[in-house]
């Protein structure tokens, strides 16, 4: 790319620098000072841009830390760190291997490996490198298909606000509500000593949070109990279009490297949760909406999630989608794309996930729409995404009515997605 201001691209560099501990780059340097799960997809995604083979090293160190039955937990501590909480004591899991939380993220891997392994300009280690991480990524797309939807309905079920990776997304709010927010772990924010406390969840979501990961760790972390007995279950639009685009980049790696049996199983996979997926839209919202499956009500809240099916691959119905984020746009709220719905339930433009643009889901969407052929708006979120941070700076979110920087700085998949946002700009 040539039109990009090389001070950028120094400064993002730079921070993806500073953040490496050797091997894993922390997503902030005393906000988040361990490794998180989908972080490190999307960083590894901007290692390769400038260190391919640092890129490998990001997947490499997270599935290290991957569970024997799949799993790979959303956080991975590999060495101590007092700045955050709850670290791995809280979670009664500091004697593993690689001391981790107990719960997943939104399965980004298999993107980011196809990704680096396409526009590799060191095919030989890349195709090397990716075999190895194959059957890794499949064991962990198995483990959500067991763990998260054991009667083959085709979504995957979400067990605690944190696996969705949008904490204190709206769209949570009435469900996380029936979550009790006793817990006899005593809560420390450690978050409020680095952002400011309008800028990040309120202490009952903490308490509720944590009670509910009081309650995992008291059934031993065993899946099916985990799935009958917690109180919170929705099935969240995000991580199934997630999940669904990363089906069909493993297939594409299991064309490669696993066996005809692999790719008709991931095949089949992919098609029930598409057509599971397509039932999630509601053609009265124009957008798709999650389920509540304790209640066995959809969702009503419309946040950024719920445009994310496109990302997976699904065009049935992008133009609601574009027409969605058009409806959110307006001279109070021009920045897209808030996270959630400007002027609906629960919405707070300053707040995490709900309202402030984050700019990996706008790559994410902008990757969506440029594979179904709405270019104007695919450049439109990129131009954006790019000029929000080359002025506001390395943030971790961004006020959508003025795009200034908020939560963390300095952060890491912010860095990242403005060097893969200009790898594809001319
Ligand atoms: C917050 C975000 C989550 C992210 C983590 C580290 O918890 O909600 O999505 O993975 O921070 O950046």
């Amino acid at each position: 790319m040539t039109d990009a201001p090389g001070a950028a691209r120094a400064a993002a560099r730079a921070i993806l620098r500073a953040n490496d501990r050797g091997g894993y780059t922390v997503p902030s340097a005393r906000l988040y000072p361990f490794q998180w799960n989908w972080d490190s997809a999307l960083v590894a995604m901007g290692w390769a841009t400038c260190s391919e083979s640092r890129g490998w090293q990001e997947v490499e160190t997270l599935l290290a830390g991957q569970w024997d039955d799949g799993m790979v937990p959303h956080i991975l501590f590999h060495a101590p760190s007092g700045d955050y909480f709850p670290g791995p004591a809280v979670w009664g899991l500091a004697r593993l291997r690689v001391p981790s939380s107990g719960i997943p993220q939104p399965p980004v891997l298999a993107t980011a490996v196809r990704r680096m392994l396409e526009r590799a300009r060191a095919p030989e280690q890349a195709k090397a490198r990716a075999a190895a991480l194959y059957p890794k990524l499949l064991g962990n797309h198995r483990w959500w298909a067991r763990a998260r939807d054991p009667e083959r309905r085709g979504l995957v079920t979400t067990l605690h606000p944190w696996e969705t990776g949008m904490d204190n997304s709206p769209a949570w709010d009435i469900a996380l509500a029936r979550v009790p927010r006793e817990t006899g772990t005593p809560i420390v924010r450690r978050d409020l000593a680095h952002v400011e406390s309008a800028m990040r969840p309120a202490l009952a979501e903490y308490e509720r949070y944590i009670h509910l990961v009081d309650l995992f760790r008291s059934l031993a972390w065993e899946p099916g109990r985990m799935l009958r007995q917690s109180p919170f279950r929705v099935a969240d639009v995000g991580t199934n279009a997630i999940l669904l685009r990363a089906e069909r980049d493993l297939l594409a790696l299991a064309r490669r490297f696993g066996t005809a049996a692999e790719g008709a199983e991931i095949d089949a996979r992919s098609a029930r949760l598409a057509a599971a997926l397509e039932g999630l839209f509601s053609a009265t919202e124009g957008i798709y909406l999650g389920r509540d499956q304790v209640a066995d009500r959809p969702i009503t809240v419309a946040t950024s999630a719920g445009l994310l099916p496109i990302f997976a691959g699904e065009r049935a119905h992008a133009g609601a989608l574009a027409e969605r984020i058009e409806s959110w746009r307006s001279a109070a709220v021009p920045w897209p794309v808030p996270s959630s719905a400007p002027g609906g339930p629960g919405f707070d433009p300053r707040r995490y996930w709900r309202g402030p643009v984050w700019p990996f889901v706008n790559w994410m969407l902008a990757q969506g729409f440029a594979a179904a052929g709405n270019a104007a708006l695919a450049s439109l979120l990129g131009n954006a995404t790019a000029r929000m941070i080359e002025t506001g700076g390395f943030y971790e979110y961004f006020d959508p009515r003025d795009a200034s920087g908020l939560g963390g700085e300095n952060f890491s998949w912010t860095a990242a997605i403005w060097l893969v946002l200009a790898e594809s700009r001319p």
